[in-house]
């Protein structure tokens, strides 16, 4: 047990950690000097979330490990990977409190459902497709109209109380460059190999403790565990003991079914290798870059550049129809688009936090939980006689959230003593992180060029430089990672507790 409860210390500390700089972040935070939080209007917003509790996607890896099987997982249409009423309820509340925001306290949309207003977009994965489809139920069910909304009841006796069907779009998953930050992409693969192999990575995982739980875990499972694979551990034991009360009605507890896995440090070890090895995957594990190649530039580019984009997009779109309705660069679709919202995975959302900075403010360690969501918002200046317009970021932790928490100040570019930021600085991270090319494009250039083209040479050195559109110079550093202190420092206290 008192594993479970250092591990709860840990989740508390980083909750914690959110919680006083959002306080510190109050204490700061002030609008620019002339701007009045009652003279902002909100113009536009834009929501980003993880989907709700779910199925675990696979078996514990192993010969006859997991102590469950697919069939156990009866909900959501039933099998591994799918939504659970939880994770509906989860998205449901959530849509309530984007109801309460966008439509009661704001009101940039109307009541009742409206078309032109809302565009709402998800992966192609049933439990995203559910999320978003509760999330849109939880803001508009009860609003719409009889007769325009949904059917009149004494044509159709049968259909749900006030339920509004709302469209969500979709792309083919594997391509999907916007919700998906590890589709299809060699570019990416490449990136990745120049990360294992840079010293930082090599480092980490030639850690005598690092490799001593590899080894252990591999043992254990007989199936072989790396840093890389871990989270195919970690997430299946997570789901299974996040449903344990349904799969075991005898009350046992998920430890006794996985003890190996529950022993003495294990399971903490395997979360801070799950989380160091999500940072090098967004490339933040190389602060100092590899052979040169900005990876903290190169890899966000592509697992969440395109992602910005199309948020940049819909904003300026909605705001040139604002400024001109009747002018050529005012299209259709914006003129009255107030709305857009992306239901997608943890992995999407630590990409797109990485790309505004916020990353290690807001989850130090791990990943989003189930119904994070980022949102962004568009604010006037209604008394500027230049119409000043800003942004602003909030955050929703979880489902325990009752608000959204102004993140603003972390954003890279603006000012860390203000609510508000220069809607330019929005256009800043499109010009460093958004592929300037169609990213299915980018990912097909290789980072080095095809060993085939190059001169015939006898160094051994294979490594060049990117063509000077795409790569970023680097400043000569040499900082550490910091999760290597925090895991030193993780190590300690776990010491100390297991004395
Ligand atoms: C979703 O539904 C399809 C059938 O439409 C099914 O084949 C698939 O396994 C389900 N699961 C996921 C995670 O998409
Ligand atoms: C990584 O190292 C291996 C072994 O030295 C080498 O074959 C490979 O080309 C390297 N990958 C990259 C992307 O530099
Ligand atoms: C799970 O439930 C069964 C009864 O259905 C019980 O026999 C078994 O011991 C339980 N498992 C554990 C690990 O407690
Ligand atoms: C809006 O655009 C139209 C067409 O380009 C132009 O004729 C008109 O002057 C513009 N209105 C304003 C207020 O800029
Ligand atoms: C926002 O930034 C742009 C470009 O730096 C600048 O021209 C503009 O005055 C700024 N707006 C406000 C309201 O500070």
């Amino acid at each position: 047990m008192r594993w479970i409860l250092l591990i709860s210390l840990a989740t508390a500390a980083s909750a914690l950690s959110l919680n006083d700089r959002a306080k510190r972040n109050a204490r700061y935070a002030a609008l620019p000097a002339d701007v009045k939080e009652e003279n902002l209007q909100l113009l536009f917003a834009s929501a980003m979330w993880r989907h709700g509790d779910r199925a675990p996607e696979h078996a514990v890896p192993g010969n006859d490990v997991d102590q469950f099987t697919e069939e156990d997982f009866t909900f959501g249409g039933g099998g591994y990977g799918e939504l659970s009423p939880e994770g509906m309820s989860m998205h449901f509340n959530l849509g309530r409190k984007l109801k309460q925001r966008y439509i009661t306290d704001f009101k940039i949309l109307n009541k009742a459902y409206n078309a032109k207003e809302i565009y709402i977009r998800s992966t192609d994965y049933n439990r995203t497709l559910i999320s978003a489809y509760s999330n849109v139920a939880g803001m508009f069910t009860g609003e719409g109209v009889v007769g325009q909304n949904f059917p009149d009841a004494t044509l159709v006796p049968d259909w749900p109380a006030g339920y509004i069907p709302i469209p969500v779009h979709t792309v083919d998953y594997s391509t999907d460059y916007i919700g998906h930050p590890d589709a299809n992409c060699p570019r990416q693969d490449e990136l990745y190999e120049l990360v294992q192999n840079s010293t930082e990575y090599q480092n980490y995982i030639n850690d005598p403790q690092i490799s001593q739980v590899l080894k252990y875990l591999t043992e254990a499972t007989g199936a072989e565990v790396t840093i890389d694979n871990m989270y195919d551990l970690q997430d299946p034991i997570f789901c299974e003991g996040e449903h344990i009360a349904e799969l075991n009605e005898t009350g046992a507890h998920i430890e006794d079914f996985y003890p190996w896995f529950y022993a003495g440090d294990i399971s903490t070890w395997v979360d801070h290798i799950v989380d160091t090895d999500e940072d090098f995957t967004n490339g933040l594990g190389n602060p100092g870059g590899v052979n040169g190649i900005d990876v903290s530039v190169e890899i966000p580019k592509i697992r969440a550049g395109d992602t910005l984009k199309m948020i940049v997009n819909h904003v300026h779109g909605a705001l040139a129809c604002r400024d001109n309705s009747t002018d050529a660069s005012c299209r259709n679709f914006y003129k009255q688009l107030k709305y857009t919202a992306l239901s997608a995975h943890d992995t999407t959302l630590a990409a797109f936090l990485t790309i505004l900075g916020v990353k290690k403010y807001i989850i130090p360690s791990g990943y989003p939980s189930y119904s994070a969501a980022v949102l962004i918002e568009i604010y006037e200046d209604k008394v500027s006689e230049t119409k000043d317009r800003y942004f602003k970021v909030l955050y929703h932790a979880n489902k325990n959230e009752e608000e959204f928490k102004p993140i603003t100040s972390f954003v890279k570019g603006c000012d860390p003593k203000s609510n508000l930021c220069n809607i330019t600085v929005l256009d800043d991270l499109v010009a460093k992180y958004a592929p300037d090319v169609d990213v299915g494009t980018l990912c097909n250039t290789p980072v080095n060029p095809p060993t085939t083209t190059l001169p015939p040479t006898t160094t051994t050195n294979t490594v060049k430089d990117l063509p000077a559109t795409t790569a970023n110079t680097l400043p000569p550093t040499t900082s550490s990672i910091s999760t290597l202190s925090l895991f030193s420092a993780l190590s300690v206290i776990l010491l100390t507790f297991s004395l």
